[in-house]
Formats: structure tokens, C-alpha cells, sequence
């Protein structure tokens, strides 16, 4: 029978993290997959989760089942360190899930189960597998304006005029804080204006939160996902802790299910426990409950924060070092928009054929549609891939 199966599309992102794996040159840079790199191109695990880990082998007794939500620790460490006080805690149902794409995924099926014909609005362009989750799942999608290629930044009279086509029942689908794959972000009046029109129309947000920590600081990056979770009636907020805690293969997320009416957060609550016991029952606990030790220990949070805001900090100075290098080299500003960007990436505006051209000549590896992961350069890659850049005709 399964070969009345058809075969799918390999994942673009994935596929050129093999591609990368395959070339042999030895200088080749690997802007693709968005995993964090120090300037060495390690991903080391970060110095606050291998103490908890060491403290964890300490005292876990047990490999037991924990709640179908996960560890209810781990939930309340997560909602504040996203939400702050924006919102009553007993106003958020919460569920542990694999990974911030685990909370998508639910986050997808239980607007389904609100509405079998619910349709999802995206930014174009939006993480690629959002739109493959979508299509999979059969939920209509319809995108809205976001980028603008010629300035490098958002679109935002066209994603206002195209959320206005959403409704009570649609859900828009944001970027909480650095845009994947563009880099480019709303500001905070933008924001503002978003939520109004979203409270005209009726839509509920959907949050995708990423890379908290990446931009401009724990407690920037969440401004937005705690001004809309404050201001609309309900949202969905998917949260990963893949990147800012770097445990990516340990698959953490949280999603969360947020109502101003308080009297909602049973059903909620409901719905995402019985969400994770049909689709893998109960979820990864190791990587959540390594976040609760670093977030619930003095110490532990103060090193956790101090190593992410180094690994911030690193990453907004590579975008100046190569904003200015291809401003030296074209001698033009149009590439100034790579320094205003803010998270790990940042679209170049490059063809497909310049594309093709960084890789096969230059050992250069990007995502097709540009995307670029700042944090697979260092001090000495910069300039060569500025070169290399601008020798591509971009
Ligand atoms: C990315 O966009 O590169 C990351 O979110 C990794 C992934 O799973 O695609």
C-alpha cells in the first residue's frame, strides 16, 4: 500500500544543511540552517543549561510520566519569561510541546478544532515550514504583504490592507520578534496599529516566538507578544526554546492559549492536554526541565542571560562589520537595511541565481530565497563574503 504514497518535498532548509555537509571545500561558510554558531562555527551548549544538566543528573529520581501539559514548573517559568505581567497568569493555558514547532503545530490544530474551516494568514515570505505544516494538514492559507525588497524592510501599508481581509475565525500569524526569514520587524507603533485592526476585524493572533533573546533583549523581543496577549480578547503563542536556551535537539517549546476571560482557561487547559495525548501523548520533559533549573535559580538565570546577551550582542556587531564592509566595497547604502535587521537572519535580495552563484563559486551556502544566518559568520568570514557578494552581482 505505500506505494500509492507520494513522495513529498524534501525540506529546503534541511536539504542544504546537507548540501553544506557534502562540499568539501574547506572554506566554505554555512549561512543556512538556523542553528547559532560561535565564532568558531561551534554550537556549544550554553554554560547555565550544562550546570543544570549536572544538578538534574543530581536529583532526578525518577523517569516516570510527568502531566500530559508537561511540568507545570516548566509552564510557569516560561509564561513569565514571555509574558512577564502583561497577563494574569490564570488567564494562560499552557502545554509543554516538542519544540516551538510542536507548539505550532498544536497551536494550528486546536484553531481547527474551533473552526473546521479556519484559514491562516501569513506573511510572505514566513518560515517555509509553516506553509508546509498548513498544506499537510489541509488548513487554507492566505498570505499577507510583509516584505519589501527594495528598502530591506516591512510592507506595512500592504500588511495592513491585506490583514483587513481576515476575520472573526482566521487567525493572522506573526513573528513575535525577528522575522524568519527576513529579519525585518514591525515597530512599536506598528505593533499597535496591528492589534487595533486586529480587534476590528475579529482575527485571532497567532504568535510565533523564536528567538526571545536575539534581537534586542529578553524582555524587547517579548514587548509585542505582551502588548497583543494584553490587548485582544484571545491569542495563541507558540514559544521555543530551541535557540535562546540552545537545546535544540532536546525539542522544548511551550504553547500557550491565552483568554482575557479567565473562565476560559478550563476549556483551554483541556484542549491542549487532550491536543498532546493524540498526537504523541506526553511531551519531551528533559530540555523543560533543564529551563526551569535555569530560570528558577538565581545564578543559574544570571549566567544563562549574560551568555545569551553575548551571543546577541556578537550577532548585532557581525551585521555592522558587514553592512559596512559591503557599503566600502559597492560603495552603496543599500545595504544598510542588513544592520537595522535584528535575530539570526537577515534576506539579502538576491536571485536565485546569485544564489546559485555564492554556492557553487564562492562556497558560500544561504537559503535559495537569500536567507542569510548572520551567526554562521565570524570576524574573518565577513569580508570574504562581502567580496563574494558583491562579485555575484547582487
Ligand atoms: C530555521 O528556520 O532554519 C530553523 O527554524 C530550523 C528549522 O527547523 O528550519
Amino acid at each position: 500500500m505505500f506505494e500509492t504514497i507520494k513522495e513529498q518535498p524534501a525540506d529546503k532548509i534541511l536539504m542544504l544543511m546537507q548540501a553544506f555537509r557534502e562540499d568539501p571545500r574547506e572554506d566554505k561558510i554555512d549561512l543556512g540552517v538556523g542553528v547559532y554558531k560561535d565564532a568558531d562555527g561551534n554550537t556549544p551548549i550554553m554554560r547555565a543549561i550544562k550546570a543544570a544538566e549536572k544538578q538534574l543528573w543530581e536529583d532526578e529520581q525518577t523517569k516516570a510520566y510527568t502531566g500530559l501539559a508537561g511540568d507545570p514548573g516548566f509552564a510557569d517559568v516560561m509564561v513569565a519569561l514571555v509574558l512577564g505581567d502583561a497577563v494574569a497568569r490564570e488567564n494562560v493555558a499552557a502545554a509543554a510541546t516538542p519544540g516551538g514547532t510542536g507548539a505550532v503545530r498544536q497551536a494550528f490544530d486546536m484553531a481547527r478544532m474551533a473552526n473546521p474551516n479556519v484559514r491562516v494568514f501569513v506573511s510572505d515570505p514566513t518560515w517555509p515550514n509553516h506553509l508546509s505544516i498548513l498544506k499537510h494538514m489541509g488548513i487554507e492559507t492566505v498570505s499577507y504583504r510583509y516584505f519589501d525588497n527594495e528598502s530591506g524592510g516591512v510592507n506595512f501599508d500592504g500588511m495592513m490592507a491585506d490583514l483587513a481581509q481576515a476575520g472573526k475565525g482566521d487567525i493572522v500569524l506573526v513573528h513575535g520578534c525577528c522575522h524568519n526569514p527576513t529579519g525585518a520587524n514591525l515597530n512599536a507603533t506598528e505593533w499597535q496599529a496591528l492589534i487595533e485592526l486586529l480587534n476590528q476585524t475579529g482575527a485571532t493572533p497567532m504568535v510565533d516566538l523564536a528567538y526571545q533573546g536575539f534581537g534586542d533583549g529578553l524582555d524587547a523581543d517579548a514587548a509585542a507578544v505582551r502588548m497583543v496577549a494584553s490587548s485582544v480578547p484571545e491569542c495563541l503563542i507558540a514559544a521555543s526554546c530551541s535557540k535562546n536556551f540552545g537545546i535544540y535537539r532536546e525539542r522544548t517549546g511551550l504553547l500557550m492559549a491565552v483568554a482575557q476571560d479567565g473562565g476560559a482557561k478550563k476549556l483551554n487547559q483541556g484542549t491542549l492536554n487532550y491536543l498532546n495525548r493524540q498526537n504523541f501523548s506526553f511531551p519531551p520533559d528533559h530540555g523543560a526541565r533543564l529551563v526551569t533549573y535555569v530560570l528558577s535559580d538565581d545564578a543559574l538565570r544570571a549566567e544563562w542571560q549574560a551568555e545569551l546577551e553575548e551571543m546577541r550582542t556578537g550577532m548585532l556587531s557581525l551585521r555592522e562589520q558587514l553592512a559596512g564592509e559591503l557599503q566600502r566595497l559597492s560603495g552603496s547604502d543599500r545595504f544598510g537595511f542588513l544592520a537595522q535587521h535584528r535575530g539570526m537572519f537577515s534576506r539579502l535580495g538576491a536571485s536565485p541565481e546569485q544564489v546559485e552563484t555564492l554556492r557553487r563559486d564562492h562556497g558560500v551556502y544561504m537559503v535559495g530565497d537569500s536567507r542569510m544566518n548572520i551567526a554562521g559568520l565570524n570576524a574573518k568570514t565577513v569580508p570574504i563574503l562581502a567580496e563574494a557578494i558583491v562579485k555575484s552581482g547582487v
